[in-house]
């Protein structure tokens, strides 16, 4: 096992107020109802931004509460990673946006694209300008007002997500300390993005009547096929962490998979060899907020005493691209 070379100091979340239940479609006049919604996902509720909260918004709660934690302020942060999928706007980055609010007056500030596996990806990103010397301490956060992208004239995508964000201060390791990232791994297959995306509104396909008449700016998926990749990714990069950490499914305390969908949950725990016992799951409580579901659930599981220092946790987690990644942590 390597030694840790960066570790978590902090965490937060900015979750929106606002509640939406299953119930709640009905009145959107969608043929869907709470038992089909539960069954298929486990998904019960999940958060809705107001029209005034943005990506940004979200991350800056997140990310005071995370820096309060560990006792870091904003003049200390080097580097500010955000991965989102739904950046307020197309240029500049949101993580200029929030270095400007929180006053990280010497941070680096960028966005990273890598869907629900964002986190995950922006984390390794910063252990390694930790490694190299560049910087010292790094807010991660992953934070997406989903609301804005889906389809909600679309019943097999818009219950299936939420708005959230979540963050943590990583800081360097100090020597001997055995806590922190103990193994990452990161893959991609862009062979696939068609069955998970945003066709249109880019550089290729810019917005136009068009677009807007065929609703193709919005997320289109392809549920079952994708159903089977993140069943099999999430499998296989649990499978990768553990072989990194020198671990077994045995040897972790709590997993915490990325949170889109009970059974595909439920599968990557049982190939992990983890007990449900020990996952952490609040796909009940806000569906799948993308990039930031880990983080906001690592927050929750460390305030609700499931993670406590010394525990060894496996993330993992799949997303449009494909991508997908896994990380061990001991806290
Ligand atoms: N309410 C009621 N019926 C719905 C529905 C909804 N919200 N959404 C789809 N349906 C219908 C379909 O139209 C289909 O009807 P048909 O058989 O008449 O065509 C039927 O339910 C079954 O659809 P199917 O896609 O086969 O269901 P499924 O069991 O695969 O469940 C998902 C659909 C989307 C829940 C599931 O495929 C899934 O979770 N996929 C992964 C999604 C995901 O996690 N994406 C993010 C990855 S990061």
């Amino acid at each position: 096992m390597k030694r840790p070379i960066a570790y978590v100091a902090g965490t937060g979340r900015g979750i929106p107020a606002k509640v939406m239940t299953n119930h709640d479609f009905a009145a959107l006049g969608l043929e869907t109802s709470h038992e089909w919604i539960v069954e298929r996902t486990g998904i019960v509720e999940r958060r809705i931004a107001t029209a005034d909260e943005t990506t940004c918004s979200m991350a800056v709660t997140a990310a005071r509460q995370a820096m309060a934690k560990a006792g870091v302020h904003a003049g200390e942060l080097d580097a500010i990673v955000l991965s989102t999928a739904t950046p307020d706007r197309l240029l500049p980055s949101t993580a200029v946006d929030l270095q400007a609010q929180l006053g990280a007056t010497r941070a680096a500030a960028f966005d990273l694209s890598a869907a629900c596996t964002g986190w995950i990806y922006g984390m390794t990103v910063a252990e390694g300008m930790i490694q190299s010397g560049v910087i010292e301490t790094a807010l991660v956060v992953g934070a997406e007002k989903m609301s804005a992208i889906v389809d909600w004239k679309d019943r097999s995508t818009c219950v299936l997500f939420g708005d959230g964000a979540g963050a943590v201060v990583l800081k360097r390791s100090q020597s001997g300390a055995n806590k922190g990232i103990l193994s990452a791994f990161l893959r991609s297959d862009g062979k696939l993005a068609e069955l998970l995306w945003r066709p249109a509104g880019g550089a290729a396909v810019p917005f136009s009547e068009t677009v807007l008449e065929e609703r193709s700016s919005y997320v289109k998926m392809a549920g079952r096929e994708v159903f089977k990749h993140a069943v099999r990714q999430m499998s296989e990069a649990c499978d990768r962490a553990l072989d990194g950490a020198k671990l077994t499914g045995k040897d972790i305390d709590v997993l915490i998979p990325h949170q889109a969908n009970h059974r595909i949950i439920e599968a990557t725990a049982k190939h992990a060899s983890v007990p449900m016992e020990k996952v952490y799951v609040n796909v009940d409580r806000y569906g799948n907020t993308s990039s930031a579901s880990i983080p906001i659930a690592i927050d929750e599981a460390i305030e609700r005493g499931r993670i406590k220092p010394g525990t060894t946790a496996l993330l993992c987690a799949f997303g449009a691209g494909f991508t997908w990644g896994s990380m061990v942590i001991r806290f």
